[in-house]
């Protein structure tokens, strides 16, 4: 049976809006875990936009099921790494005009770099996944320099605009599971999956864990408003 990994970065996009302490994206990721939730994973961004340093401190203190860092491979991170040990590090590209994680890394163009930080993280016990695209060489690439999962995006299937192209996206992806599978690599999947699309991919089968955060903490705004309301509506008319 697949695993759920929940991204609460989102819940810090909130709280740095106001650039205070609430929501805290440590209390979500303790109610994700409450709520059956099988890993935690947050983006510490080299801009810090969202999580914080202080969040992966306390959630490497906090977290019961397993912490999944996603990071660029940068030597600022791989120390940051090293010194929080989470369980699993998953390296994504990163520019910073971008407004999410826009595409898998090009593993087979940063081989030797990609390679080195792998060696130390792998060093300090910490298990390393690659975030790609479906694209088989890519899936080649990162089994060659050591890494012990791929992470496959999903994003091009959870974009497709119309039937067709959603198939042909799906068969991608299932291409690329079995590829990484065969190669003896751990595949996990991610990228705007949502209560609507994730079915058939599970279906596809093959996939350890998907690490799903917007449409989880979209949902979790819309069902907690009602009582948020009820609440404050209790308070101002004196209640
Ligand atoms: N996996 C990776 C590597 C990501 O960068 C992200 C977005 O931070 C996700 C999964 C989760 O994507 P979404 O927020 O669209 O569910």
């Amino acid at each position: 049976m697949a695993k759920l990994g929940v991204n609460v970065d989102h819940v810090a996009t909130v709280r740095q809006a106001r650039r205070t302490t609430e929501p805290d994206p440590v209390t979500a990721a303790a109610l994700a875990e409450l709520a059956g939730a099988d890993s935690i994973t947050v983006h510490l961004r080299e801009d810090r936009r969202h999580i914080q340093d202080r969040d992966v401190e306390l959630l490497r203190r906090t977290v019961k099921t397993r912490l999944n860092l996603e990071m660029a491979a940068t030597d600022e991170m791989v120390g940051i790494a090293l010194k929080t040990l989470p369980d699993c590090v998953t390296l994504v590209p990163e520019r910073r005009a971008e407004l999410t994680t826009e595409g898998g890394l090009n593993v087979i163009h940063h081989r030797q770099l990609l390679q080195r930080q792998i060696e130390l993280l792998r060093q300090g016990g910490i298990c390393v996944s690659l975030f790609v695209d479906p694209d088989l060489e890519q899936i080649k690439a990162s089994h060659r320099i050591g890494a012990d999962y791929v992470e496959i995006h999903t994003g091009g299937y959870c974009d497709a605009v119309n039937a067709e192209l959603r198939r042909q996206e799906l068969a991608r992806l299932d291409t690329a599971i079995r590829a990484g599978r065969k190669l003896g690599l751990g595949v996990n999947a991610g990228h705007g999956l949502d209560y609507r699309n994730l079915r058939a991919v599970v279906a596809l089968g093959g996939v350890e864990e998907f690490n799903i955060g917007h449409s989880i903490v979209a949902r979790a705004v819309l069902v907690g408003m009602e009582q948020a309301v009820r609440e404050m509506v209790a308070l101002v008319r004196g209640g």
